[in-house]
């Protein structure tokens, strides 16, 4: 708890100092803003059953003649991967990314927010209230509803959403444009469960069980402890939890039907990131939303300083969790093999772009992290993949800002006031 307070502070500093940034960032903005679809909505009122999760609702939306299981996915998959198109002028602007806890999420969700800033785009935000202002998770037991979010800003609709919220396609779609991009992200589960661990120290483990590996006995009786709700529980398959999937199949699997619901979150989802292969992942999005290079460069984030996992868990606990996270392991394994095939189906230079990608992410870090001065500029040449660009210190900032103070200046700007 302590800790948490410590860097909670310290972010509060830091931001305190980066309002003074806010204006020039505004100012820059004016510059690279583009184009702005200002889209009028009549019915600004939410349908209630429309919003409302329809968790137990099964999934009908595939027959069983095109249902493709995992094990024959790659011929499947080669289809939903499209041809490459470097077509930057034709960027998308409308993205849903569903981000999940403790998946690496942070650091891909800089990118939507870097992307959405620098062109005045308009952001879903929560309409939870913390100390800071605004908040950054939408909420961690259900998805969008129109109390949950804030209202469009006057005139626009909204282009992008990058804040926790669990996923249901039908509540999305209400709220974000018809062509919206779908982008998910997912870890190895193992990694995943260990940092979930580590970051909310779960009481229902840590001060419930006793002993020295509170964990470990968790994972070999794991029923035994879980909370009553799913939704409070962060170890109870919460990958699966948050891309929607049915509360009954966490008590009981059923392979046919999750492969139904995996079919189906295939269709729905353009690319789902795998942040264990963050740079070939984002290179594919790059690819898929016709992003500049530039748009999508990014830091390590949320990373963890002090790791005390090797204190949480012992040599057998991964064999364990492997039983009991059985929807994580099979979400996380189908989009794995759909990756692979994604990446196969856009040739070699997809290599090559990788390489440079990795020396361009390379020396933007260094560059960033070696305290630049305001007029110091990080030039990057042109490439295949690529015009010339510029990293300055303005792009410094925000490629190193945290998602709390990010998601205040947006939200001041959006609508006109720090405290909402
Ligand atoms: C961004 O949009 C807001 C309205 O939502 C407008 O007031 C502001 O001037 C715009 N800023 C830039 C830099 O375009
Ligand atoms: C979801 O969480 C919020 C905030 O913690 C709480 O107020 C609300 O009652 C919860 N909703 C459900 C359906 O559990
Ligand atoms: C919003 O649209 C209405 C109707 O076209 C217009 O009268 C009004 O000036 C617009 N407001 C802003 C802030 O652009
Ligand atoms: C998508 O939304 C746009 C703008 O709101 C509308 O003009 C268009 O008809 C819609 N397309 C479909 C397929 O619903
Ligand atoms: C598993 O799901 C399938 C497809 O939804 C259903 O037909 C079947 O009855 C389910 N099996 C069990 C044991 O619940
Ligand atoms: C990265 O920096 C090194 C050392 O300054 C330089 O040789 C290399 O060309 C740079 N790479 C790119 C892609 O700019
Ligand atoms: C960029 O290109 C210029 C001109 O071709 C060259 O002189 C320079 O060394 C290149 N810089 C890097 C970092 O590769
Ligand atoms: C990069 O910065 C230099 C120096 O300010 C400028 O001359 C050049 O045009 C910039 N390049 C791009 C692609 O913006």
């Amino acid at each position: 708890m302590n800790n948490v307070m410590i860097c909670v502070s310290t972010r509060q500093k830091r931001f305190k100092r980066r309002t003074h940034v806010t204006i020039q960032v505004l100012f820059i903005c004016l510059i690279s803003f583009l184009t702005l679809k200002i889209v009028y909505y009549t019915d600004q009122t939410c349908h209630e059953d429309k919003c409302q999760l329809t968790r137990e609702s099964k999934v009908n939306v595939f027959t069983q003649s095109n249902v493709i299981f995992p094990n024959e996915v790659t011929i499947g998959l080669s289809m939903l991967a499209s041809s490459i198109d470097l077509d930057v002028g034709n960027e998308v602007s409308h993205v849903a990314f569903l981000k999940v806890h403790k998946a690496a999420s942070s650091t891909a969700q800089n990118i939507f927010l870097r992307f959405g800033w620098t062109r005045n785009l308009s952001f879903v935000l929560s309409s939870a209230k913390t100390k800071f202002g605004y908040s950054s998770v939408i909420s961690n037991n259900e998805s969008l509803t129109k109390f949950n979010i804030l209202p469009t800003p006057k005139n626009k609709s909204f282009d992008i959403l990058c804040h926790h919220v669990i996923y249901n396609k039908l509540a999305f779609d209400y709220f974000l444009p018809n062509d919206t991009i779908y982008i998910g992200i997912l870890r190895e589960p193992y990694e995943q469960y260990k940092s979930a661990l580590n970051y909310f120290r779960p009481s229902y483990i840590f001060r419930n069980i006793q002993g020295d590996f509170p964990a470990s006995s968790y994972i070999r009786d794991p029923l035994k402890y879980e909370p009553r709700s799913i939704f409070t529980s962060w170890t109870n398959n919460r990958q699966a939890l948050e891309f929607g999937f049915p509360m009954h199949l966490f008590s009981k699997f059923n392979t046919s039907e999750v492969n139904l619901i995996l079919q189906k979150l295939a269709s729905e989802f353009r690319l789902v990131i795998i942040s264990d292969q963050m740079e070939e992942s984002i290179i594919l999005m790059r690819r898929y939303l016709h992003w500049s290079m530039k748009d999508v460069v990014f830091l390590n984030k949320n990373v963890a300083i002090n790791k005390k996992e090797s204190t949480l868990v012992q040599s057998n606990d991964p064999q364990f969790y492997r039983q009991w996270a059985k929807l994580d392991y099979a979400l996380y394994e189908f989009f794995l093999r759909r990756l692979r095939a994604q990446i196969q189906d856009q040739g070699p230079d997809f290599d090559d772009e990788l390489i440079l990608f990795k020396e361009v992410r390379k020396n933007t870090s260094i560059f960033c992290l070696n305290n630049p001065k305001k007029d110091d500029i990080l030039p990057i040449n042109k490439s295949k993949w690529s015009g010339p660009f510029n990293i300055t210190w303005e792009d410094c900032q925000l490629l190193t800002m945290e998602g709390i103070p990010f998601v205040q200046i947006i939200g001041k700007r959006q609508y006109g006031s720090l405290d909402m």
